[in-house]
C-alpha cells in the first residue's frame, strides 16, 4: 500500500498507509492523527485538512486542484503557501507513494 509521510507542527513524522483511491484526510482521521481535523468530511467547506506538499515533483503527481479547493485555500487558518492543498482532495495513487506533506498549524 502506498505511504505518505506527515510532518507534524512539532517536527515529529508519521508514516501513513493510504489505500489507492482514499484521501489522505480520510486515512489520517481514521488513524487518529490530531493535526488533520477534516470537520466537513471532505466536502471542501471547512479547510481544516490543510497540508503543504514539500516536493514539487510529488505535487505534480497529485490530482488537479479544482476551483473550489483553490478558493477554500484562501480561508485556511494557517496562511496558504505555494504548495498548499486540502488533504481531502489528495486522493491517493501509486504514483504518490513516498510523498511528504507538512501538516498546517493551526487548522482551526
Ligand atoms: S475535510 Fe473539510 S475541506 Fe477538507
Amino acid at each position: 500500500m502506498p505511504k505518505v509521510t506527515l510532518i507534524n507542527p512539532d517536527d515529529s513524522r508519521i508514516d501513513l498507509d493510504v489505500e489507492v483511491g482514499d484521501s489522505i484526510m480520510r486515512a489520517a482521521t481514521a488513524a487518529g492523527i490530531e493535526g488533520i481535523v477534516g470537520d466537513c468530511g471532505g466536502g471542501m467547506s471547512c479547510a481544516t485538512c490543510h497540508v503543504v506538499v514539500l516536493d514539487d515533483a510529488y505535487l505534480a503527481k497529485t490530482p488537479e486542484m479544482s476551483l473550489t479547493e483553490d478558493q477554500m485555500l484562501d480561508f485556511t487558518a494557517m496562511e496558504r503557501e505555494p504548495n498548499s492543498r486540502l488533504s481531502c482532495q489528495l486522493v491517493m495513487s501509486e504514483e504518490m507513494d513516498g510523498m511528504v506533506v507538512r501538516v498546517a498549524d493551526p487548522q482551526l
